[in-house]
């Protein structure tokens, strides 16, 4: 997304800024000329704050807000004066302990903190949430390559449950309570519901989607046995700003340019690197994940032409060579 063409002097504010979705919303925002208010846990930490403060237009219309998901109030002053609010921050993260605390409460009762502070102000006229695939995809239905899954599907919690998939539940409960809130309070809210984000990144750390491509390059032995589907992180941050100026969008948007198994994703990374020393063989012998589509209907609909995988991933590449996780 250019910025050409577009002016305005509206804000918004996008929290979770300094994430890998966020980072990129921030810049296509900047560009189109908006003032953002950026939420971020910790202003001080230029790991988190430095990337944004450098991107173009930043100077005069970025302004950091601290604010965490948890305290209760803690985005009334980042939403003060908005008109639009991209509530993107939620926890994506290995490694949990405690799945309430690490990923639950911050991203329901998160997400329920930023729609009260959105209801305070009726400056705010839209709010577009960051769900995601994970909300969509997992219930007892089964899935194949001829299941298309669409909008109309939900995750069940109580089948993830069994599974453990805690960070599904997180984003379903998160979802499922903005819709409610939604209705109860008559907030106009769209929801974007990205599959596997991958492509370029922004920021200097390494958040979750990407260390999943980081590991099949960096020396695994095995890639998984699954199937996601993927999209590229520009496409997911022009979704997020196309669902907020077109009045008609409304709803839910499921984001893939195509679902591919993780054998996929080493051969098309093998054809365009073939000196790099990618996985062989599968984490287990069972049949492999079988695919299924995601229906591209309403993204179409936004006016989004999907990065085609093969770019995505390269792009994805190059950026972990520049950013140095990688060396080759
Ligand atoms: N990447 C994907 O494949 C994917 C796919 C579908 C949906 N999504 C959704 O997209 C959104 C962004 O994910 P991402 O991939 O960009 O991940 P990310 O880089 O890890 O960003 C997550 C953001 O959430 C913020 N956050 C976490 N806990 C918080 C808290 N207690 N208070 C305030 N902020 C908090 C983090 O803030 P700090 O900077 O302060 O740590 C960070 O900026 C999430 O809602 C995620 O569920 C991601």
């Amino acid at each position: 997304m250019s910025g050409s063409g577009t002016s305005n002097t509206k804000t918004v504010c996008v929290t979770g800024a300094s994430g890998y979705i966020a980072s990129w919303l921030v810049k296509f925002l900047l560009l189109r000329g908006y003032t953002v208010k950026a939420t971020v846990r910790d202003p001080d930490d230029p790991k988190r704050t430095e990337h944004l403060l450098l991107l173009d237009g930043a100077k005069e219309r970025l302004k950091l807000v601290k604010a965490d998901l948890l305290e209760e109030g803690s985005f009334d002053s980042a939403v003060d004066g908005c008109e639009g609010v991209f509530h993107t921050a939620s926890p994506f993260i290995a490694n949990i302990t405690d799945p309430q605390r690490q990923l639950i409460d911050p991203a329901l009762k998160g997400t329920l903190n930023v729609l009260g502070s959105c209801a305070k102000f009726p400056c705010v006229k839209r709010v577009v949430l960051t769900s995601s695939c994970a909300a969509v995809l997992y219930n007892a239905r089964p899935r194949n390559p001829d299941v298309i899954v669409d909008e109309t599907w939900f995750s069940d919690p109580e089948f993830c449950k069994q599974s453990k998939q805690w960070y599904v539940i997180s984003k379903t409960l998160a979802e499922e309570a903005a819709w409610n809130f939604a209705k109860e309070k008559g907030m106009d809210i769209v929801a974007i519901n990205p599959s596997g984000v991958i492509g370029p990144l922004l920021q200097p750390t390494l958040n979750a989607s990407a260390t999943v491509i980081l590991d099949l390059i960096n020396g695994g032995k095995s890639f998984p046995n699954a199937s996601f589907g993927w999209v590229d992180v520009r496409d997911v941050a022009n979704a997020h700003v196309l669902a907020y100026e077109n009045p008609a969008a409304s709803g839910r948007y499921c984001l893939a340019e195509r679902v591919a198994h993780c054998s996929d994703l080493v051969n098309i990374l093998k054809g365009i690197y073939p000196s790099l020393h990618l996985p062989e063989k599968c984490a287990d012998d069972k049949p492999f994940a079988p695919k299924f589509q995601i229906s591209k209907e309403k993204a179409k609909s936004l006016g989004i032409e999907f990065i085609a995988l093969e770019e995505s991933l390269k792009d994805m590449v190059e950026s972990f060579k520049e950013k140095q996780f990688i060396d080759f």
